[in-house]
């Protein structure tokens, strides 16, 4: 059960669907801390660390990395100190075992979930967002080459880092990434749906901008 006021979240969404887009701007306006599973699987992998290793031959291929690891990465995250007036859960849970897991885990400190939101994208825009997506190596930030560009070609507005693209934005990889998620993930709809706390807002043809709209009228209660 959550606590009174608490916006414990998760980001539900296909690869592209703006999962990350829409965290940065939550992030700012709420000061929720961002708990995406993706970047801790990136920062191990680029570590070289013992679960970094066992998560990169998943990754590269686009499937999921074995529940076991990213639980533990989770559980470990949320046990940190600025997690008590609530976090957003970017990419996680992936799979109804880890659905399970995540609320016996809440459970067990006396908490709920109370958001899941779905980013709802048609299938054609997903590839064409992950084919133009670039990332800042240095502050980590999200452009797209067409929907939001930088100001300068390959060049972070906010710090000035190198923009560069994701080794699993390849268009194979990201076909592979799409069916994981259709088999494994979107069971998760109608497991949050039974819950009561499944929010849906339509992020297709629309603004990033846009979609927050919608995304703020969730977390401030005025939409259903
Ligand atoms: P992860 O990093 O979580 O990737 P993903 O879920 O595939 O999602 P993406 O990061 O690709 O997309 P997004 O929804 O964040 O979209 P974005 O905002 O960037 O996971 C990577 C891998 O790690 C997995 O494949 C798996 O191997 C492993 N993994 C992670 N979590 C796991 C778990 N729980 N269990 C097991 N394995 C796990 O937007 C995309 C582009 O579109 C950007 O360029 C953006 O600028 C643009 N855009 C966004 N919104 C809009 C809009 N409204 N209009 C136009 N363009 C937009």
């Amino acid at each position: 059960m959550a606590r009174p006021r608490e916006r414990n979240v998760v980001l539900l969404g296909a690869p592209g669907s703006g999962k990350g887009t829409q965290a940065e701007r939550i992030v700012a306006r709420y000061g929720l801390p961002h708990i995406s599973t993706g970047d801790m699987l990136r920062a191990a992998v680029a570590g070289g660390t013992e679960t970094g290793r066992e998560a990169k031959r998943y990754m590269d291929a686009g499937e999921l990395v074995p529940d076991e690891v990213v639980i533990g990465c989770v559980r470990e995250r949320l046990a940190e100190g600025d997690t008590g007036d609530g976090f957003l859960l970017d990419g996680f849970p992936r799979t109804i075992d880890q659905a399970e897991r995540l609320d016996a885990l809440l459970a067990d400190a006396g908490r709920g979930l109370t958001h899941v939101i779905q980013l709802d994208v048609p299938e054609d825009e997903l590839v064409e967002r992950l084919a133009g997506r670039r990332l800042c190596r240095v502050c980590g930030k999200g452009y797209h080459v067409v929907f939001d560009p930088p100001a300068r070609e390959g060049v972070c507005d906010v710090c000035g880092g190198e923009l560069y693209q994701r080794a699993d934005d390849d268009e194979a990889t990201v076909r592979n990434r799409l069916a994981v998620y259709r088999a494994q993930t979107e069971p998760l709809v109608e497991y949050y749906r039974g819950r009561g706390i499944l929010h849906t807002a339509s992020g297709g043809g629309k603004l990033p901008d846009e979609v927050f709209e919608r995304v703020t009228e969730i977390l401030d209660g005025a939409a259903s």
